[in-house]
């Protein structure tokens, strides 16, 4: 039998892949403390909830990864559910691509894992979308859950329930190590005063801001602008995934709109004219009905992107000090997989073959040339 860790574990960042973690953590009984400096600006909250590892068309570690993680989404919603009382608002609908040449659909990366669909299948799907589509894949496995509403606040309820503790407004300015490795960090608290928590184990969970705590790290900013509609329950039962901007239809008529891609930005905060026509110009383009619903909220947040775009995930250049950040347009689907490896990675239990293996895939010094 394997002894229980009751060392507490640190968990730098408060958004979904902290919460994620802290969640599993804890169910393993580790005590668990989070450190947050704004959590409202995590991109947890920010993001439209798909579930498409097929739709988004990935390939390669990051495809298989995606996959692993939506087979675990299930159970792994039911335990957060069960943990909270509250619902996380999963609904595998399927995701529809519509490409304007059925030869486009035909060479799409994952067009072989969904279901071919010629115009009048395409319209049956998604009634009202606009003339320009000729041609769509079907993936009936992907999803969406209602991460901003929904699941954030079940995952904080759930950790909140299981013993997490939590600091909001901690900067964390600067990790203290020694020739052992981790040895805590260095905090200024939301009065201003100047801290030093010492552990021997965290989790950096910093999305888009990882790379200001551990300048090694190569994660970038990708500022994303969104909006929603209020439709008519039931207008849409499908999510469109189209090229630039995609639709995502909650259970009560909510439809989320996303997303503009903005690498050039960095973290110039705020909605922009151009950004928002651009939206518009897409919800025209796939269902120009939406154009006279109502939008309900604008917002903005920041992908956290490395060079492959695929997350860093597991050992640190820092022993003790572990990495889950770097999911850049995939976090919402790849928080189920990520809080597995990250809890097994803290856990004294030997990891198995496939975590090993995905561990290695998604090591943050990928990049480097090797010696
Ligand atoms: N996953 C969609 C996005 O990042 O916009």
């Amino acid at each position: 039998m394997t002894a229980v860790n009751t060392e507490p574990v640190l968990i730098l960042g408060g958004g979904l892949m902290g919460l994620a973690v802290a969640h599993q953590l804890a169910r393993h009984g580790r005590p668990v403390e989070v450190l947050s400096r704004r959590r409202s600006e995590a991109a947890g909250f920010v993001a439209a909830g798909m579930l498409a590892p097929h739709a988004e068309g990935l390939s390669g570690a990051q495809l298989q990864l995606g996959q692993i993680s939506l087979e675990r989404i299930p159970t792994w919603v039911e335990q957060i559910e069960a943990d909270s009382g509250l619902s996380c608002g999963l609904r595998t609908c399927g995701i529809v691509v519509p490409f304007a040449t059925s030869e486009e659909r035909d060479v799409y990366p994952t067009a072989s894992l969904g279901q071919a669909l010629d115009q009048a299948e395409l319209a049956k799907e998604i009634p009202g979308i606009g003339p320009g589509w000729q041609a769509g894949l079907l993936f009936p496995q992907d999803g969406q859950i209602d991460n901003r509403r929904q699941l954030m606040r079940a995952l904080e309820k759930a950790c909140v329930g299981l013993g997490v503790r939590f600091q909001e407004g901690i900067e964390v300015q600067e990790v203290l190590q020694d020739g052992h490795g981790f040895q805590g960090v260095r905090i200024r608290n939301a009065e201003g005063e100047l801290q030093t928590l010492a552990a021997q184990h965290a989790v950096l969970c910093g999305g888009a801001w990882s790379s200001q705590l551990m300048p090694e790290l190569p994660v970038a900013p990708v500022k994303g602008q969104m909006l929603s509609l209020q439709g008519p329950r039931d207008a849409l039962s499908r999510v469109i995934f189209g090229p630039g901007t995609y639709l995502v239809p909650r259970e009560d008529g909510l439809l989320v709109v996303g997303a503009t891609s903005e690498p050039d930005a960095g973290f110039t905060e705020g909605l922009t004219p151009f950004g928002q026509r651009q939206l518009q110009a897409g919800i025209a383009a796939l269902l120009p009905e939406a154009k006279q619903w109502p939008p309900m909220e604008r917002w903005w947040g920041f992908r956290p992107c490395t060079p492959d775009e695929g997350p860093l995930l597991g050992r640190s250049s820092i022993d003790g000090l572990w990495l889950a950040t770097g999911h850049h347009r995939n976090g919402v689907l790849l928080a189920a997989i990520t809080a597995e490896l990250l809890a097994a990675c803290l856990s004294e239990a030997p990891l198995n073959d496939s975590q090993t293996s995905l561990l290695d895939a998604f090591r943050w010094n990928r990049f480097q040339p090797e010696r």
